[in-house]
C-alpha cells in the first residue's frame, strides 16, 4: 500500500512537472537546408554569437529583432559589403548571384527564416554556407541590411512588424 501511494505521488509530481516545465522549454522552429530539406545543424559553424538575445528571439519567433534597427543596420552593412556584395552587388541588385532587393526571389524569402536558412546552410552554385565565416548574430545583422535594401513597398515586406511596414521606405541611395 505504502509503495503504491508513493508511486502515485511520484506520477502526480511528474505530471505537474511536465505541465509546468514544458512551456518554458520553448519549441524551437526546425531550420532546414533550403535545397535538400535536411535539418540544419545549428551547432555547426562558428561557436560565438549563438546565444545573443537577438539570436534567441529569432530562433523562437522567426522575427529578426535587428530589422530597421539603426545600429544593427550599420554593422550589417559592413558585413554585407565585405562578404556578400561581391556576388550580389552593392545595392543587392544582383551580379554573379541573384538580386536580393526585390520580391522576385528564387527561394521563399518572404520569411526571414528562409533567408537565414540560405545564408547559414548555403544553396546551390557559388552560394556556399556562410556559417563558417559569420556567427549567427552576424547573419542576423547582415539580413537586416539586405532587407533594408528592399526596393519594394513596405506593405509587401512580410518580414517586418506591422508598425515597421507602415514606416518603411523603399531603399534609394
Ligand atoms: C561567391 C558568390 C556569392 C557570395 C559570396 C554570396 N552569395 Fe548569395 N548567392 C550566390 C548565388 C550564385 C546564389 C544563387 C543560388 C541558388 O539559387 O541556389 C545565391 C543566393 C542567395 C540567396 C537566395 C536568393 C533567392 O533568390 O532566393 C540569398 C538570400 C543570398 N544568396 C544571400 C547572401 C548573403 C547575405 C551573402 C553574404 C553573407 C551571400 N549571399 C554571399 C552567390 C553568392
Amino acid at each position: 500500500m505504502m509503495k503504491q501511494a508513493l508511486i502515485k505521488r511520484l506520477l502526480c509530481c511528474a505530471a505537474i512537472a511536465t505541465v509546468c516545465v514544458a512551456p518554458v522549454v520553448a519549441q524551437q522552429m526546425p531550420f532546414i537546408n533550403i535545397v535538400t530539406g535536411e535539418p540544419l545543424d545549428l551547432k555547426s559553424g562558428k561557436e560565438e554569437g549563438r546565444d545573443t538575445p537577438a539570436v534567441k528571439q529569432f530562433m523562437q519567433t522567426g522575427q529578426n529583432p535587428y530589422n530597421e534597427d539603426k545600429q544593427a543596420l550599420a554593422k550589417g552593412k559592413d558585413i554585407y559589403n565585405t562578404s556578400c556584395s561581391g556576388c550580389h552587388g552593392h545595392l543587392a541588385e544582383g551580379k554573379i548571384g541573384p538580386a536580393l532587393n526585390h520580391g522576385n526571389w528564387h527561394y521563399e524569402l518572404d520569411e526571414d527564416k528562409a533567408m537565414f536558412e540560405v545564408i547559414f546552410g548555403g544553396a546551390t552554385r557559388q552560394m556556399g554556407p556562410q556559417n563558417e565565416f559569420l556567427t549567427q548574430d552576424e547573419i542576423l545583422h547582415t539580413m537586416a541590411w539586405v532587407r533594408h535594401l528592399y526596393t519594394g513597398k513596405g506593405e509587401d515586406a512580410t518580414w517586418l512588424t506591422e508598425e515597421q511596414r507602415k514606416n518603411f521606405k523603399p531603399y534609394k541611395e
